[in-house]
Formats: C-alpha cells, sequence, structure tokens
C-alpha cells in the first residue's frame, strides 16, 4: 500500500516522539483491564505528583477479568496527561496553543480522499463480528471506574455522524459502553450545548431511518484534539484539523456506511445507531465527578470493525478532575473563551480565560484575569460573556487582575477577601440550566449565575514579602545549605499593587544595606504636631513646614 502523503504524525508516531521525551512509561507487567488499568494511572492524578510529572502509560500486556490475554496494547494519558503532553501532539509550544488554535478555526483545510488507507488493513464484518471472543470482545476495552461501571467504556473517541440535509459531517467524542461483540450503546449529550451528533440523530428519527456512525479510536493527535473541542453546529471538525496540521487530513471512505473516516486512524467501529429504540446504559464515572446513573442511550449495531495490522488502543482516563479528559478540554475550550471576549465581543483589558479544573472539572468556575485598571464596565462586560458564551460553562464567574494566581484557590480567596466588596462587586442572575452535572433538568430544575469583580477598584499597598532579589538570593542559600528541593508557590515574592513612593522604595533599599539612621534622620525632620496616631503621611504630597516637637 502506498501510504498517502502527509505532514502530521499519527499514534504510533506521536507515542514514539513522548517516548523520545521521557513523557510515556510502559507497563509491560500483565495488567488486567477490568480493574487494574485506570485505577493504576489514576495515581497520578491523586497521588500528589505535580501536574508537570504526569506521563502517558502504554500497556503492552494486557489481560481482562476473565484472565484473557489481547495482542492489542493500550494507551492512556498519551493525548492529554498534562499541557505538556498535549503542546508534543500540538507541535507547539503550550505557550503558542491558543494562537494555533485561533488560526486552524478561521483557516480550515479541506481534507484529501484517498482510495487505501491503514486503518483498513484489517477489515472485520458480517457474521465474523459476533460471538463471544470476535468483534468489540476482541478490543481490550477498559473498565473506566472498577466497582461502579457496569461495562467497559469506548472513551477516546471521534464519532463520526453526517447531517442527512447538508451532508456536513460531525465528530464529536462520546463515550460508548460495550454490550456484545456486536453491539454497543452511545451517549450524546441532549442538553443544549451537548452532542453535535444529536441533532443528526433527530434528523434521523424523523426520516424513520438508522443514524450510519463511525466510531474512530486512535486517530492522529491534530483529528483527536478535534473531538472534544466545541465548535459550531455544522463546522466540520476534519477541516479546522487540517488548519491545526497545516495541511489535508487524510480520509477514506468507511467499509459499510456513507461516512469518510481518518485514513491514518487505529480502529474503526462502523455501525447503524437505532433511532427507535434505546436501551440503558451506565452507571459510568463522569467528568463532571459523580457517577452518572443508568439511563437509557442508543444502540448501535455494529456493521464492520476495521483497523491497523499492529493497532494501539487509546483510552482517556476521565471522572473527577483533574484528568487527561480535563486537560484535553481545558486546553481546547480556554483559547475558545479568551478568543470570545477578546475578539467577538471586542472586550478591553482581558488577558485571559481559565476554566477551574480540580473537582469543579471546568464548567462550573471561570475566572478572568484582567489587566490592572480596567474599567467596571469592560469587567462586567467580560464577567457576562463568560457566563453565557455556552450554555452549560460559567456557573460562576470571578474577575481578577493578573498578580492573581487562578490555579491556586487560595489565591482566589484572598482576591475575593480584599478587592470584592459583596453588595457592590457581586451580581446573582437566574435561569441556567444544570448542565453537565450530578443533577439533571428533567424536572425543569434549573440552577443560577454568580458573577463576582474581585479586581483591584484602586491601587493597594505592595504585597509584604521581601522584593524579589532577596528572595531569590535567600533561595541560594538554602540550597547551599543543603536544607532540600523548594516548590515556590505564587505569590513569593512582594510587589507594588499601585501605591508605593519612590521615597519608600529609597528609604527600603538604605534599610536593607544597613543605613537605618539615615532614614531616622529624614522622619525626624517630618515631624508634625497635633495630630491623631495613625493620621497618614505621605512624603511626595506632605513633606513641607515638619514641626519639630522640641
Ligand atoms: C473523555 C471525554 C468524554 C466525553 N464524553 C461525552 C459523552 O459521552 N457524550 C457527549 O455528548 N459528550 C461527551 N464529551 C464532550 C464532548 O466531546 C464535547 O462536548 C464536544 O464538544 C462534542 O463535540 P460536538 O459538539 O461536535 O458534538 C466528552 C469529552 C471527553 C474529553
Amino acid at each position: 500500500m502506498t501510504a498517502a502523503p502527509r505532514n502530521y504524525p499519527d499514534l504510533h508516531e506521536h507515542i514514539a516522539a513522548l517516548e523520545e521525551r521521557g513523557m510515556l512509561r510502559r507497563v509491560d507487567r500483565r495488567i488486567d483491564k477490568d480493574s487494574e488499568l485506570h485505577p493504576l494511572v489514576r495515581w497520578q492524578f491523586v497521588g500528589g505528583l505535580d501536574e508537570a510529572d504526569r506521563k502517558a502509560f502504554l500497556f503492552t500486556n494486557v489481560t481482562d477479568g476473565l484472565g484473557r490475554a489481547y495482542d492489542i496494547p493500550v494507551v492512556v494519558g498519551a493525548i492529554a496527561a498534562n499541557p505538556a503532553i498535549y503542546s508534543v501532539g500540538m507541535r507547539a509550544p503550550v505557550d503558542e496553543i491558543q494562537a494555533k488554535w485561533d488560526y486552524a478555526i478561521a483557516n480550515p483545510i479541506e481534507p484529501r480522499l484517498v482510495d487505501e488507507a491503514v486503518c483498513q488493513e484489517v477489515v472485520v464484518e458480517g457474521e465474523a463480528i459476533k460471538g463471544e471472543g470476535n468483534g468489540l470482545d476482541a478490543l481490550p476495552i477498559p473498565v473506566s471506574t472498577p466497582g461502579f461501571d457496569s461495562a467497559p467504556t469506548l472513551t477516546a473517541t471521534n464519532v463520526i455522524t453526517r447531517d442527512p440535509e447538508t451532508g456536513v459531517q460531525n465528530m464529536g467524542t462520546y463515550r460508548a459502553a460495550l454490550k456484545a461483540p456486536d453491539r454497543l450503546v452511545v451517549r450524546m449529550a441532549t442538553r443544549v450545548g451537548g452532542a453535535g451528533g444529536y441533532q443528526h440523530y433527530l434528523k434521523y428519527q424523523k426520516r424513520g431511518e438508522p443514524m450510519p456512525c463511525a466510531i474512530v479510536l486512535g486517530c492522529p493527535p491534530y483529528v483527536a484534539f478535534m473531538g472534544p473541542q466545541k465548535l459550531p453546529i455544522g463546522v466540520d471538525e476534519l477541516t479546522v484539523a487540517g488548519g491545526l496540521a497545516g495541511g489535508p487530513i487524510n480520509i477514506v471512505r468507511a467499509r459499510t456506511v456513507d461516512l469518510l473516516v481518518p485514513a491514518e486512524s487505529e480502529i474503526v467501529i462502523e455501525g447503524l445507531i437505532d433511532t427507535e429504540w434505546l436501551e440503558p446504559e451506565a452507571p459510568f464515572g463522569e467528568s463532571h465527578g459523580h457517577i452518572a446513573l443508568e439511563e437509557f442511550n442508543m444502540p448501535m449495531r455494529v456493521t464492520a470493525i476495521t483497523r491497523r495490522k499492529n493497532p494501539v488502543i487509546p483510552s482517556y482516563i476521565s471522572q473527577v478532575a483533574p484528568s487527561e479528559s480535563s486537560v484535553i478540554k481545558r486546553v481546547a475550550y480556554e483559547p475558545l473563551f479568551t478568543h470570545h471576549l477578546r475578539h467577538t465581543l471586542g472586550i478591553r483589558g482581558v488577558k485571559k480565560v481559565s476554566l477551574h479544573e480540580p473537582l469543579t472539572g471546568l464548567l462550573r468556575v471561570t475566572v478572568i484575569t484582567f489587566e490592572k485598571g480596567t474599567s467596571r464596565t469592560e469587567v462586567w462586560r467580560g464577567l457576562n460573556g463568560a457566563a453565557f458564551f455556552k450554555g452549560d460553562c460559567g456557573k460562576i464567574c470571578i474577575a481578577v487582575n493578573e498578580d492573581i494566581t487562578v490555579d491556586n484557590a487560595d489565591a482566589l480567596l484572598w482576591a475575593m477577601a480584599y478587592r470584592m466588596n459583596p453588595v457592590e462587586d457581586v451580581q446573582l442572575v437566574p435561569h441556567r440550566g444544570q448542565g453537565h452535572g450530578p443533577k439533571r433538568e428533567h424536572n425543569q430544575e434549573e440552577d443560577s449565575t454568580l458573577l463576582m469583580d474581585a479586581t483591584m477598584k484602586s491601587d493597594m499597598p505592595p504585597l509584604a514579602l521581601p522584593k524579589q532579589e532577596y528572595m531569590e538570593r535567600a533561595k541560594a542559600i538554602w540550597q547551599e545549605l543543603g536544607f532540600g528541593p523548594l516548590r515556590p508557590q505564587a505569590p513569593w515574592f512582594g510587589y507594588s499593587l499601585g501605591d508605593w513612593l519612590s521615597q519608600w522604595d529609597e528609604a527600603a533599599e538604605r534599610a536593607a544595606h544597613g543605613r537605618y539612621l539615615e532614614n531616622g534622620q529624614i522622619s525626624e525632620k517630618a515631624r508634625r504636631k497635633g495630630l491623631k496616631p495613625e493620621t497618614k503621611y505621605r512624603p511626595d504630597e506632605d513633606d513641607k513646614g515638619s514641626n519639630d516637637r522640641s
């Protein structure tokens, strides 16, 4: 087979790139995919490791709960265990990811149709899919939350469907639970802002036809990133993936359904989604951090499984954030929000938008960082813009200034404690859907929105820590004394917050050089009579006419 030209890596090349950079752990020991695999990877999210120390895990010796061995390896965390791993797939440093997304969305490239593809090197269809150990059963799909989940579940999916009216394809990451060698149940969110594929489902249902569907596992990273990305309905994600790659993504016709799938993917599960009958699916550990309880979702009859000769199966670790699922979404969604506020709404002073990740899972708490001195009007436009950009994001929106480390909840509370006056700086807005969470809207139960301006409304005195130069010098001494590693946590040095004078800088400089007596001579000259203690003194305005007490 002659490989079609391409200028983007496939999953195998991406895994090799991670290994080269020391970002991959190989696990050659036998691992049970049903009860051991995800819990092992989970430890790197709940075991006190730094985000930067998380790795991708490649399992080469996978068995299941019945002791069956699989010859296909499983990889977890290879797309987004942390932003550094995501940035390898994005082929851009972490701080350039925002610009790369902006560019790709503005400059989509149509995919290139090829005749032959590695994802179809092996084709299993018809009767060959049925029967235990065949079909889906031959794939080592892990159980994500042992103890709660009712099925091995596909998580690292790019689910492709086509709008029967416009012919435009959609691609989203949706979970799918294994039910039989030739049947799974797909869950597409029906809420506002939910799955694009669900809009197609409604159209097929109206026509009284089943919906053709292709569940792709192990796409080239540029394509994988598109699954969770929130693009407007009607945009073909494969064109934006081309924009990321800077060239067309190769696609091939699926074998048994009228859909186009990424040619270099690992495995494609083709089938028809029943638009009449629904089947119970879940319990499953959800990305909002609770177990999704059993509900009726869409059964899909598998018509073909096509794959490479040597596939590797990716699985996303999701559930309680942080997780691979929250990282992959965070790195994709934050640029969208920032772009929306800055360019669509034209709000001045926006530095960045951050979606709070641990436990809250991105959708509930949004923090907008503004330049100091941004007007109140712009801050409030930003708060409202972030809260209502997506129907299911931004229940709590907080505006802060650049010196607040948004990922540090202590720093957020600090901003609220000193920079926010509740009666002036907080608004409650009614009428928000429950969104993606443990409570559902089936009873029309509503939530609401909390907006909070915790920016500085005027200059404040400096933060009371030694200036950076002194802290750095002391750090060198700490290290010289062998006192062990430090993990600096911002803020770890003092800095001006606007209310500060050059005279005070000079006085501090003298004091830090042992010349405090000179400061005493200066302050002696500024003595006054007849004032109440704690009266403010500002040497810039108030220097004339000092009253000697003598
Ligand atoms: C690991 C993971 C699992 C997800 N599972 C689902 C799911 O089961 N159903 C769903 O509708 N969205 C799910 N999402 C979110 C969607 O991928 C996301 O909303 C995306 O924008 C959907 O694409 P679409 O707008 O083209 O449908 C998941 C995301 C990730 C990262």
